[in-house]
């Protein structure tokens, strides 16, 4: 063991010292391994955890949390562009305390770790998003509950606890219903407000196509809207029935509301800041000038991302546009950035691009499906372990520490062995 593993206090990342602790997680696994034969409930191997979560999902479940648009050119490039970065490490440096804490929005956070807005966590596991929320808070990572839920704003509030929680909208067509879900996530302390802005219709997603599976058809991932005293009573005007009554006709009008196949336009952000009294995030800018505009709409943040590659396919890896959007508008409102973070070095080179923070999907939904709630926490401190020793091993000690001095672009690709 190396003498920084020694040092470690060993105790659990939990509790109050849980923002300097997390590197302290390699050690728990070795000494469960190591005494009690206790092996990790999920592959800490980044490039296993898609085929963990195959060997025990449904098929259609595994091809909607695996799948991407077209031929998955988006999810390669998104993996590609990370490995155009290298990190060059620094030495002898007094890195043993590492602090992780960032603040975005005028508030603290434990660490750059945010849940992605991920939807239809039932189908992957009944623990859902209550149970994901519910461990996301116990290990500090703020929970971006979506739109898509099974699981309402209201049990999320309750299960997440004291924990730091955002709303992701799918932004309705319908005012009065878009309203309602504002004043509702407000009501229940959702601090964020995060607008996906690439998601007005499903793309071609081949996987889900050959399957003929997508969940809200049936009603499942339409908690948000089903619960909504709004659209129940336009609903229950419409068809004199309540949505679980008729459930189908229900899960076309909330469906046809949220993923309308009609983009909503710049001029009219104005209503979400009219009724949303806290920051507001645009999660799918990709193209500089969209950061300008997004500055121009008065948001307070944007989200770098292409929705993990489920979108537009042929677009661009997210990571290749970061250093363009944060020159743009990195000092206007703040970047956060997601599509492809696998690993803590990841997350290093991203914050190093300029991203303030990160959002991590599709790995801890993999660790949901295969062992629960436990298993997308053993996830998530797993990233944040990998990235708390790889800033150590750097050289890094304070999120501030990860810039441009730390990495460079090479010139050779490689493979993309996390994504497929
Ligand atoms: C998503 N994502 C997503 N985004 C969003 O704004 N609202 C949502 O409901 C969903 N739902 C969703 C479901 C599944 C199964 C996945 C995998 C992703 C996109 C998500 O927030 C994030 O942008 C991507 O997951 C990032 O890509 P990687 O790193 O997971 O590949």
């Amino acid at each position: 063991m190396s003498s920084s593993m020694n040092k470690q206090q060993p105790q659990s990342v939990h509790g109050t010292e849980k923002h300097r602790k997390y590197g302290a997680f390699q050690n728990e696994i070795y000494r469960e391994g190591m005494f009690m034969q206790r092996l990790p409930l999920v592959t800490t191997d980044p490039n296993k955890l898609e085929d963990h979560a195959k060997s025990i999902l449904k098929p259609t479940a595994f091809n909607y949390v695996a799948g991407g648009a077209g031929e998955r050119a988006t999810m390669d490039a998104n993996r590609l562009a990370f490995r155009q970065w290298k990190m060059v490490p620094r030495m002898l440096r007094p890195t043993t305390h590492r602090d992780l804490t960032v603040t975005l929005f005028g508030e603290k956070y434990d660490s750059p770790v945010l849940m992605a807005p991920v939807g239809v966590q039932s189908i992957f596991h009944e623990d859902k998003e209550t149970g994901l929320s519910e461990v996301c808070s116990e290990i500090g990572v703020p929970y971006i509950l979506s739109t898509a839920s099974s699981s309402s704003i209201e049990e999320v509030a309750k299960s997440s606890n004291k924990g730091p929680r955002w709303f992701q909208l799918y932004w309705p067509q319908d005012d009065d219903i878009t309203i309602s879900l504002l004043k509702r996530a407000k009501d229940n302390g959702y601090k964020v407000l995060v607008v996906t802005l690439d998601t007005w219709a499903l793309a071609w997603r081949p996987a889900d196509l050959d399957g003929g599976y997508v969940p809200f058809m049936k009603g499942v991932g339409n908690k948000t809207g089903f619960t909504d005293s709004v659209f129940r009573e336009k609903f229950q005007k419409k068809f004199n029935a309540t949505p679980e009554e008729k459930l189908l006709d229900a899960s076309i009008e909330w469906v046809g509301d949220v993923f309308s196949g009609a983009a909503h336009t710049w001029d009219q952000i104005a209503l979400l800041k009219k009724h949303w009294d806290g920051p507001i995030v645009l999660k799918g800018i990709q193209h500089p000038e969209d950061a300008k505009l997004a500055v121009e709409a008065g948001v307070d943040g944007i989200i770098c991302s292409n929705h993990g590659g489920r979108q537009l396919d042929g677009a661009v890896g997210s990571l290749e546009m970061l250093p363009e959007i944060v020159e743009a508008v990195g000092d206007k409102l703040t970047v956060l950035f997601d599509s492809g973070i696998r690993t803590g070095v990841d997350i290093i080179k991203a914050l190093s691009l300029g991203a303030k923070a990160v959002l991590i999907g599709r790995p801890a939904i993999y660790g949901l499906a295969v062992g629960g709630k436990q298993g997308a926490k053993q996830v998530l401190q797993g990233i944040l372990a990998d990235l708390d020793q790889s800033m150590g091993l750097a050289g890094i000690s304070n999120i501030a520490g990860c810039n441009r001095s730390m990495i460079r672009r090479v010139q050779y690709g490689g493979d993309v062995k996390s994504s497929s």
